[in-house]
C-alpha cells in the first residue's frame, strides 16, 4: 500500500482548518528516510535534511526524530535548527555569496560549516586557523539538474569554489594551516541519473589527497522524485550500490576512509505535501474554461517560477466526467498552475488538491497582493495538528511602523 492520505482525510482537514491549507503526512517522510537508510545502508552514510525545501518547526524535529541531521542554507535556519532540537553537532551550514560575520556566528554556534568562496576561506584562516574544522563547497563543473534555475554544479553557477581553484584553496589551506574536514558538491535539484553522483565523485577523489584531515564527504542533494506518473524517479538503491562499490575500490586502493555526506530536500518532504484549495469561480472563455482557486503564486510559486508541473485533482467530485480546465490563482499577475488539464467535473467550492507539495510550497510563499500565508496542517498516527496558523490581518501590519 502506497503511504498517502485518502481524499477522505483530506476533505476532513479542508473542512476542518479552511483552505488554502498545506498538509503534510509524517508517515511518508519516514518512508521517505527508511529508502535513504536501506539505500546507503553498506556505506558510512549521514544524511543532512536539506531545511530550505521546509522549515516548520513541527517538521524539522519530526525529521530530527528519525535520526537525520540538518543542513541550513542561512544562519536564521542553523537557529531554527537548533530550537528544534538539532544538536550542533548534527547541523551542516552550507550558506553561499554570505558576509563572513555570519559564518563567526555559525561558529560560534558550533556547527559545522561549508565555505563556498575562496575571499571567506582566507578569512576563516585568519580568524580560526587550525582550531576549527570546516568543509569546503566546491563546484565540480557537472551540469545536472531539471532546468538552468536549478543547476547549481556547472561552469557559469555561481556555487561552490571552482575545482580549477583547487591550487588556490591547497595554498590557503597551508598557508593557515586550515583543518579541512569536508568537502561538499552539490549539483543541482531533480537529478533522475545517478551517474551525475559518480562524476561528482571522480572529481572529488582526484583532490581528496591534498585534504589530509579530510574525515567526510558531502554530496548534496537533489535525488528526483516523480511530479508526474510518467516521472522517472532517481534510482536510489542503484546509486546506494554505486556509491558504495567506487568508496570500496577507493578504500582497498589506498585510500582513506571517509564518511558520505547527502543533503536531501524534496526527496524527504515533497510528496508528503498536499495543497489543498477551494474553486471559487468558473469562467468559460473562447480559450479554455479556468477554474480560478482561492490562492496564487503567492502560496505555490514554483509552476510559474520553474514552470513546474504539480498532479491536481478535484477531490469534491473524483467520479465527475473528464474535462479540461485552466487552473489559475486569484492574484493581480498571471498566475496560472496548469493550463487545459483533464480534471474530474469542476464545480465552484470544490477542493483542488496539489500534490508533491511538501517541498518549496510554503517554504516559498509570501504575503503578495496583502494575501494570508497559508495555515500548515501535519498528520501523524491518523491525527491532524495544526502546525502553523493561517495569517490574520494583524499579521500584515506586525512589522509595519505607522509614521505617517
Ligand atoms: C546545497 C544544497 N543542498 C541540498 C539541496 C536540496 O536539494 P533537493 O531539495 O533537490 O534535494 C539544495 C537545494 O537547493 C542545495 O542548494
Amino acid at each position: 500500500m502506497p503511504v498517502q492520505l485518502s481524499n477522505d482525510q483530506l476533505t476532513r482537514v479542508a473542512n476542518e482548518f479552511g483552505t488554502p491549507v498545506y498538509i503534510y503526512h509524517a508517515e511518508k517522510i519516514q518512508e521517505q528516510y527508511q529508502k535513504l537508510k536501506t539505500a546507503f545502508q553498506k556505506s558510512d552514510a549521514r544524511f543532512y535534511y536539506a531545511a530550505k525545501a521546509l522549515t516548520n518547526i513541527n517538521v524539522l524535529r519530526y525529521i530530527h526524530s528519525l535520526g537525520a541531521g540538518v543542513d541550513c542554507s542561512s544562519i536564521n535556519e542553523v537557529k531554527l535548527a537548533l530550537y528544534s532540537g538539532f544538536h550542533p553537532s548534527e547541523v551542516l551550514y552550507t550558506a553561499n555569496g554570505i558576509a563572513f560575520s555570519e559564518i563567526e556566528e555559525a561558529q560560534s554556534l558550533g556547527v559545522k560549516i561549508n565555505i563556498d568562496s575562496l575571499s571567506n576561506l582566507e578569512k576563516f584562516g585568519k580568524r580560526f586557523a587550525h582550531s576549527y574544522p570546516v568543509g569546503i563547497r566546491l563546484r565540480p563543473n557537472i551540469m545536472a539538474g531539471g532546468n538552468l534555475k536549478i543547476s547549481t554544479g556547472h561552469d557559469k553557477s555561481k556555487f561552490g569554489i571552482p575545482v580549477g581553484k583547487i591550487d588556490q584553496i591547497v595554498s590557503l589551506k597551508n598557508q593557515y594551516n586550515l583543518c579541512i574536514s569536508n568537502l561538499h558538491i552539490h549539483t543541482g535539484s531533480d537529478i533522475d541519473d545517478a551517474d551525475v553522483f559518480i562524476r561528482g565523485i571522480e572529481v572529488l577523489f582526484e583532490i581528496i589527497p591534498s585534504f589530509e584531515e579530510l574525515q567526510s564527504v558531502d554530496l548534496g542533494g537533489g535525488f528526483k522524485v516523480p511530479y508526474k506518473k510518467e516521472d522517472k524517479e532517481l534510482d536510489i538503491f542503484r546509486l546506494g550500490e554505486k556509491v558504495f562499490a567506487m568508496f570500496e575500490k577507493y578504500e582497498k586502493a589506498g585510500g582513506r576512509k571517509l564518511q558520505i555526506w547527502f543533503e536531501p530536500g524534496k526527496f524527504l518532504v515533497s510528496q508528503c505535501g498536499y495543497f489543498v484549495t477551494t474553486v471559487n469561480v468558473l469562467k468559460e472563455t473562447s480559450a479554455t474554461t479556468f477554474a480560478g482557486v482561492n490562492s496564487g503564486f503567492n502560496h505555490l510559486i514554483r509552476p510559474m517560477f520553474y514552470d513546474a508541473y504539480h498532479y491536481i485533482e478535484n477531490i469534491s467530485n473524483p467520479g465527475g466526467a473528464l474535462k479540461k480546465y485552466s487552473v489559475v490563482g486569484n492574484i493581480c499577475e498571471t498566475d496560472t498552475f496548469a493550463w487545459e488539464r483533464e480534471l474530474n467535473e469542476i464545480r465552484e467550492g470544490d477542493y483542488l488538491v496539489f500534490f508533491n507539495a511538501g517541498a518549496y510550497g510554503f517554504e516559498m510563499s509570501s504575503n503578495f497582493n496583502s494575501r494570508f500565508k497559508p495555515a500548515e496542517v501535519m498528520i501523524k498516527d491518523g491525527n491532524a495538528f495544526l502546525i502553523r496558523k493561517r495569517d490574520e490581518f494583524d499579521d500584515l501590519l506586525e512589522k509595519q511602523v505607522k509614521v505617517f
